[in-house]
């Protein structure tokens, strides 16, 4: 096993989009493989199988616990069933990440009406869904915690209008799903992942584009997949005890910058 500090020993976790679209390592794929690092045993749940497969390949490779459950998280039925199922192999529920997302249309003008719904039910619908059903399972089991994925697109202006709009729907769901649960012990955040390079952006980027958002946040570093692996590794862990309702960039201070951040103006020199 592989760096294991066992800070998620003996817990249980489902990962739903635990697989990635293509070759390389999603954000799904980084966290499922991290928990299982760090000791949980985890559901890596997709509605690929073959593409969880892989994931659970490199779980398998470093002596990890895990297994495949094929579910569309738009489904009630599917969520339902991939929380029984995690009970059924592991004998509880501790963390539930909420992973999957896809983007669709560009302006309210451009959308059409089926995109528009399809994004709101992949992106916001299925947190909803999953939780529904993961919630009453970690009240039996004494407290959990809910890694929503978000976006920067959450809370800035980004490429797409209906991607934009769901992913702020997430983190609104987040903070009022922290406050509803917070006395079930049931703590609830977010992660706001920033211009990361990952299988979902790589195959549109030319190189010029790659660097450019590369060099667009000040650490002027490129993210992964790992980085938000590791912010979710610590919002499942004991370590974040109290922490509940956070919105948690992880984007290298893109954020938290304006286009004038760095201009030198005469009168404050
Ligand atoms: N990559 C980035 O730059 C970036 C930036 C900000 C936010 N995000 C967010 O990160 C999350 C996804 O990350 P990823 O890298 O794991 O994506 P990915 O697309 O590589 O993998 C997601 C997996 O989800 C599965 N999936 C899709 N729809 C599903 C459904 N209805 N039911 C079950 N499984 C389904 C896919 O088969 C795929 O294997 C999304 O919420 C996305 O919006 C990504």
């Amino acid at each position: 096993m592989t760096n294991n500090h066992g800070r998620l020993a003996g817990k249980v976790a489902i990962v739903t989009g635990a697989g990635s679209r293509s070759e390389g390592v999603g954000n799904g794929k980084a966290t499922a493989v991290l928990m299982a690092r760090e000791g949980a045993s985890v559901l890596l749940v997709d509605n690929m199988a073959e593409r969880a497969e892989e994931t659970l390949a490199m779980i398998k490779e470093e002596g990890g616990g895990a297994s495949v459950f094929q579910a569309d998280v738009t489904s009630a039925d599917d969520c339902q069933r991939m929380v029984e199922t995690a009970v059924e192999r592991y004998g509880r529920l501790d963390i539930l990440d909420n992973n999957v997302g896809m983007s669709a249309g560009r302006t309210v003008v451009e959308v059409s009406e089926e995109d528009w719904d399809r994004v709101m039910t992949v992106n916001v619908k299925s947190m909803m869904l999953a939780s529904k059903f993961a919630i009453p399972q970690m009240v039996k089991d004494g407290g959990g915690s809910i890694i929503n994925i978000s976006s920067i697109a959450g809370i800035r202006a980004h490429s797409s209008t209906p991607y934009t709009a769901s992913k702020g729907a997430v983190v609104a769901l987040t903070i009022s799903m922290a406050a509803d649960h917070a006395a079930d012990n049931i703590r609830v955040n977010c992660i706001a992942p920033g211009l990361m390079y990952t299988p979902m952006v790589a195959g549109r980027l030319s190189d010029a584009n790659r660097e450019h958002r590369r060099m667009a946040a000040p650490m002027q570093t490129e993210g992964t997949a790992w980085d938000i692996g590791w912010a979710a590794v610590y919002l499942a862990s004991d370590e974040a005890r109290w922490v509940t309702g956070v919105v948690l960039p992880v984007d290298a201070g893109l954020t938290v910058t304006t286009p004038a951040t760095f201009q030198r103006l005469e009168h404050l020199a």
